[in-house]
C-alpha cells in the first residue's frame, strides 16, 4: 500500500495521512512542519484556535515545495461562527498562512445551543467554496444529529468531518453516519494521544497488548499500526508530534497491511469513553475566546 489519497465528494484529491499541530507551541511549529514536509506529508491540520497557522505558513513557505504541492487545511473557531465573522475568519486565517487558497476549511464543533450560529457559519464556508477562496469546506466534531440538522438546512455536504477516533474511542455511530452521507470521516488523537496526554491514569494505547502483538508480528511500532488501521478502513488520519523521529516513524505506514482478524481485533478495543470534550455540550460560554486578528 502506498500512502492513499482519498477522493472528496467535490472531486478534489487529498492525501489521507496528514500532520497535526494541536498544543504543537508556536515557537516549535516551524521546525516540526519542515521535518514532516522533508520525509514527504504534503497535508497539514492546524486551526485558528492552536495560535500557530502563521508558523504553518512560514514553513510551507520555506519548503521549496510549490503550494499547489501541500493540503492546508484549518478550522474555524466557535466565537467567531456567524455569517459575516466567519467569512472574516477566512480572512484573518488565510492572512496569517499568507495563502490566497485554503484547501479544506472546516467548522472546529458543532455549537448545539447556537445551532443557528453553526448554520450561519457553515453558509459563510458555502460562500467560500463558490468564491473558490476554499477548496473543500467540512466540519469536525458533529455527532450524526449535528449532521443531520446541518444537511436539513444547508446545500453542500461536508466534505470532512474531522472527529476524534483511536481504538479506545472509535465511535462507529459517527462513521456510519458519515459514510452514509458520503463525507470522509478524519480522525484527530488518531494514535490516542488524548489517551495519553490528557488522562495520565488511563492506560495507554501505545503499550495496548493486542496492538503492541500485532506490531511485533509486522515489525513495525504501535503507532505505525494504529495509523495502518485507519488508513485501510478508509479514513483519513492526522498524528501530531514534535519528535523528529516520531514525524518520520508516523509517515512510513505505507507497507502496513493487517489483516481482517488484527484489524477487527483493534475495532474491539473501543472502550466507549470519549477523550475529548462532549459535543454536545459545547458552548460559547465554557469555550468561547477571541481568535487575535492577523
Ligand atoms: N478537531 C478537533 O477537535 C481536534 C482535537 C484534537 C486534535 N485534533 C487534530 O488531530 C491531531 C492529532 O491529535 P492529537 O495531537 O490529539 O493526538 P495524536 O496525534 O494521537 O498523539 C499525539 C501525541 O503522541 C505523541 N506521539 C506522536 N507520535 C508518536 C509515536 N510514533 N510514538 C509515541 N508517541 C508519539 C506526541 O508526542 P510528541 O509531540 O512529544 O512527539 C503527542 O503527545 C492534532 O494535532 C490536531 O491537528 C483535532
Amino acid at each position: 500500500m502506498t500512502i492513499p489519497t482519498l477522493t472528496l465528494s467535490n472531486d478534489l484529491t487529498m492525501p489521507a495521512l496528514g500532520f497535526g499541530v494541536f498544543q504543537t507551541p508556536p515557537a516549535e511549529t516551524v521546525a516540526a512542519v519542515r521535518c514532516a514536509l522533508q520525509v514527504g506529508y504534503r497535508h497539514i491540520d492546524t486551526a485558528a484556535a492552536y495560535g500557530n497557522e502563521r508558523e504553518v505558513g512560514q514553513a510551507i513557505r520555506e519548503s521549496g515545495l510549490g503550494r499547489d504541492e501541500i493540503f492546508v487545511e484549518t478550522k474555524v473557531w466557535i466565537s467567531d461562527y456567524g455569517y459575516e465573522s466567519t467569512l472574516h475568519a477566512f480572512d484573518t486565517s488565510a492572512a496569517k498562512l499568507r495563502v490566497d487558497t485554503i484547501d479544506l476549511l472546516i467548522l472546529h464543533q458543532a455549537l448545539p445551543s447556537r445551532f443557528d450560529l453553526t448554520i450561519e457559519a457553515y453558509r459563510a464556508l458555502e460562500t467560500l467554496l463558490a468564491d473558490g477562496k476554499v477548496r473543500a469546506i467540512g466540519v469536525s466534531n458533529f455527532m450524526p444529529d449535528h449532521l443531520a440538522d446541518l444537511l436539513a438546512a444547508t446545500t453542500v455536504v461536508p466534505a470532512v468531518n474531522q472527529v476524534e477516533v483511536h481504538p479506545y474511542f472509535r465511535q462507529p455511530g459517527v462513521l456510519a453516519a458519515d459514510a452514509e452521507h458520503g463525507i470522509v470521516s478524519q480522525a484527530w488523537s488518531p494514535i490516542g494521544g488524548i489517551t495519553f496526554y490528557r488522562d495520565s491514569g488511563h492506560t495507554s494505547t501505545l503499550q495496548d497488548p493486542t496492538i503492541t502483538a500485532i506490531a511485533a508480528a509486522h515489525g513495525k511500532t504501535p503507532a505505525q499500526v494504529m495509523l495502518g488501521w485507519h488508513l485501510q478502513q478508509g479514513r483519513s488520519a492526522i498524528p501530531k508530534s514534535v519528535t523528529p523521529a516520531r514525524i518520520a516513524e508516523n509517515f512510513d505506514v505505507a507497507d502496513v497491511q493487517l489483516t481482517a482478524d488484527e484489524l477487527a481485533a483493534i475495532d474491539a478495543l473501543d472502550t466507549g469513553h470519549r477523550g475529548g470534550p462532549e459535543p454536545e455540550a459545547m458552548t460559547l460560554e465554557a469555550f468561547g475566546r477571541p481568535i487575535p486578528e492577523a
